[in-house]
């Protein structure tokens, strides 16, 4: 069975060290991303198989349900032995793919406090600012996050949707120990957020890595390159993301054990410099074709 180990380590902050290839747990609720997932069982077993792949770093938000995917987390995986549970705060849920950023400081502190008794934790490992807020200006936002850094609720911050300028405002109040924005082969748009993230040895999280789906399974761009490398698309996929750059750490979403492990095995494959550049141009054309 495909071990994630071959993607290599990065230490989130220093001195969290995880595999590159993780798993994000957005796709085990109902959806939307509202309530229980259609097959609580389906979802359990999928997380149950995370550990036993390699994988140590399981991205999630109090916002996903909200609140299923960390409580199936807590239900299925706790102690946690050897995961790191990457959590996120800051946006309010009205309704299925309703999604209100709020970052009001006694709002963000609840966040804090409730994800750390729903994971039944004393200190969440990696905290992300889901959104920065547009009801209060970004440093109250921050000072209220170093604040509870400084107390020990939080290990490492992470930021989402952020760009080069939030990261370096944000670096007054916190080191920025990882950043969470939307990129994949087909989306280029924060190019310059991880150049800048390169650079300054901070963690690339890519959410959508398999662009929601659309590069996974038969039927996809990638499906002839895969093909001839004998692997799936999403494989190829997330190979071209891991190549792409050291701090890269992408975390593929699913509710299904199967695509679990067909997404492991990304790291076990190993592209050419010519395939890989292929698929970068390939994926650039696509990207600026679809109006980038
Ligand atoms: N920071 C943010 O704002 C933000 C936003 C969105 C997501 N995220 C995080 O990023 C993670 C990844 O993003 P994402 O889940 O939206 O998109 P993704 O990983 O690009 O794709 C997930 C979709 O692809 C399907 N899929 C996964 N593996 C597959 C495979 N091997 N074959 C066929 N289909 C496959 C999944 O369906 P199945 O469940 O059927 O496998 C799901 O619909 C999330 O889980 C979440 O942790 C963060």
């Amino acid at each position: 069975m495909a071990s994630v180990e071959a993607s290599g380590t990065f230490a989130i902050g220093g001195d969290l060290t995880v595999h590159r290839l993780g798993f994000g747990a957005m796709r085990i609720t109902g959806p939307g991303i509202w309530g229980d997932p259609p097959d609580r069982e389906k979802a359990k077993a999928t997380l149950r198989a995370v550990p036993g792949l390699g994988i140590d770093l399981i991205d999630t938000a109090d916002s996903y349900g909200p609140f299923v995917s960390e409580d199936l987390i807590r239900e299925t995986l706790y102690p946690y032995e050897g995961l790191v549970i990457a959590t996120k705060g800051g946006l309010t849920r009205h309704g299925p793919d309703i999604w209100q950023p709020v970052g009001n400081p006694d709002y963000l502190r609840q966040c804090v406090l409730m994800s750390l008794r729903r994971l039944g934790l004393e200190r969440i490992d990696l905290w992300q600012l889901h959104r920065i807020g547009p009801d209060c200006p970004r440093e109250v936002q921050f000072e209220a996050i170093a604040r509870m850094r400084e107390e020990g609720l939080i290990r490492h911050v992470g930021l989402s949707e952020v760009s080069v300028e939030d990261i370096e405002a944000a670096q007054k109040f916190f080191p920025v120990a990882s950043v969470q924005n939307r990129y994949n082969l087909v989306d280029r748009t924060s190019e310059a957020v991880l150049t800048h993230c390169e650079r300054h040895g901070i963690g690339f999280i890519p959410w959508a890595p398999l662009d929601k789906g659309s590069l996974a399974g038969p039927g996809s761009a990638l499906e002839s390159i895969a093909g001839r490398l004998g692997a799936s698309g999403s494989a190829v996929a997330l190979a071209w993301l891991l190549k792409r750059s050291p701090v890269m750490l992408p975390i593929p979403g699913t509710g299904d054990p199967r695509h679990l492990a067909e997404n492991a095995a990304g790291a076990t494959l190993t592209l050419s410099e010519e395939d890989f550049a292929v698929l970068d141009r390939a994926g650039h054309e696509a990207w600026q074709g679809a109006g980038a």
